[in-house]
């Protein structure tokens, strides 16, 4: 864990669903949490805000892989970002927040940036 990052405790493992994601609120907006049991690691979370559309509804979208990598299709225009570095793989000009996502027992912690945080409670 780096010293520049907040971890929030988002939900109980239980509430993930596999191949799929669920929408969590954190201080640095709406994050949607993929959990890929096939994957190494299984979990991401990158912003439930689709950029494209200006709705929240990532963690509604289709997963998959697309020419090598692990993605996300918004469900509004389908546009695919990368679930590692949020790039959007149709106009690289674009990209959404990633977040370190990991268990830390039953709990799924996301790391949220001090400074947002810090925003948020000013
Ligand atoms: S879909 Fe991979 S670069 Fe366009």
């Amino acid at each position: 864990m780096s010293n520049n990052t907040q971890r929030y405790r988002v939900c109980e493992v239980q509430d993930l669903i596999p191949e799929s994601g669920v929408a969590v609120w954190t201080p640095a907006g709406p994050v949607a949490i993929f959990y890929l049991p096939a994957q190494t690691p299984s979990l991401y979370a990158i912003s439930h805000h689709d950029p494209f559309s200006g709705a929240n509804v990532l963690a509604r979208g289709i997963t998959g892989d697309l020419k090598g990598h692990l993605v996300v299709a918004s469900p509004i225009y389908k546009q695919h970002f990368d679930l590692r570095s949020g790039v959007c793989l149709e106009d690289d000009s674009v990209r959404v927040p990633t977040f370190a996502v990991h268990l830390n027992g039953e709990d799924v912690i996301v790391e949220v940036p001090a400074e947002v945080v810090a925003a948020e409670t000013a």
